[in-house]
């Protein structure tokens, strides 16, 4: 894993969506499709913003781009504002011009018998597109990445997962209380984000520096399921300075 740090959430969210940027045009001038796993919650809200900017000041198309979220709760409504389906529209897609049917997001509302099927055939879409060229990701207070929370195998497909209860303390707030989190998310695994060519994590804030930490310096554990990303040959964690402050 190699790490930059960079004085403020702002210059890093900005260099990361400049990264992203280049990539989708480097793709258009190659005709190919540019396949993106993106992630959710605080961290990447201002990689995004920067992204629409560019769409709407510097003329940067995602005509050619394919979507592949990292998870979604479940049970979860489309329609409900706790969704990452109603996050992702509201914060990226609603903005661009990418084509609604390159979007995925696993479904919140797929039905207890399906569920098993739906998983695989989610990783058998992206294999489908040539894999994943980029994934960008956020980290949780228990190492999660996507939501693989602790225990999870580092060669796991997309599945079903029971949140841990440090996630959902952290969810809490947005949900006026842990008892209206869900107890279950289904989440791309440890193998789908391992296949992608580029990975970018992004850590803000003191209350990441000691995961990043345990993360960039700990044994390679399925404790701390992020600690996986140290096999990866592509990895780059974007901190701001709190969040690399524990780092030796
Ligand atoms: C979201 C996701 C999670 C978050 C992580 C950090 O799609 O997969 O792993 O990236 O929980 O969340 P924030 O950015 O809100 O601190």
């Amino acid at each position: 894993i190699h790490n930059v740090v960079f004085p403020t959430s702002e210059e890093g969210s900005i260099c990361v969506a400049q990264e992203i940027a280049s990539l989708i045009r480097t793709k258009q001038t190659e005709n190919k499709h540019c396949v993106l796993g993106l992630a959710t919650g605080s961290s990447p809200i201002k990689v995004y913003e920067e992204l629409v900017r560019m769409h709407q000041q510097e003329g940067l198309t995602f005509s050619n781009v394919i979507t592949f979220n990292l998870d979604e709760y479940y049970p979860m409504d489309k329609s409900s504002v706790h969704s990452y389906h109603y996050f992702m529209h509201q914060h990226l897609f609603d903005h661009i011009d990418i084509n609604p049917e390159n979007i995925h997001i696993p479904s919140g509302t797929v039905s207890a018998e399906e569920l098993h099927q739906y998983c695989i055939d989610y990783d058998l879409k992206i294999k489908e597109y040539g894999g994943l060229d980029f994934q960008l990701l956020g980290i949780g207070r228990t190492g999660h990445i996507g939501f693989n929370e602790p225990g999870s195998h580092y060669n796991s497909g997309t599945r079903s997962i029971t949140l841990d209860h440090i996630t959902r303390e952290d969810a809490a707030p947005s949900f006026l209380g842990i008892n209206n989190v869900p107890k279950k998310a289904i989440t791309m695994g440890i193998g789908t984000v391992k296949k992608a060519k580029r990975i970018v994590l992004l850590a803000w804030g003191h209350n990441k520096a000691s995961i990043v930490k345990e993360t960039i310096e700990g044994e390679i554990t399925s404790e701390v399921p992020a600690t996986y990303l140290q096999e990866h040959a592509n990895t780059t964690f974007i901190l701001n300075e709190e969040a690399s402050q524990d780092l030796t």
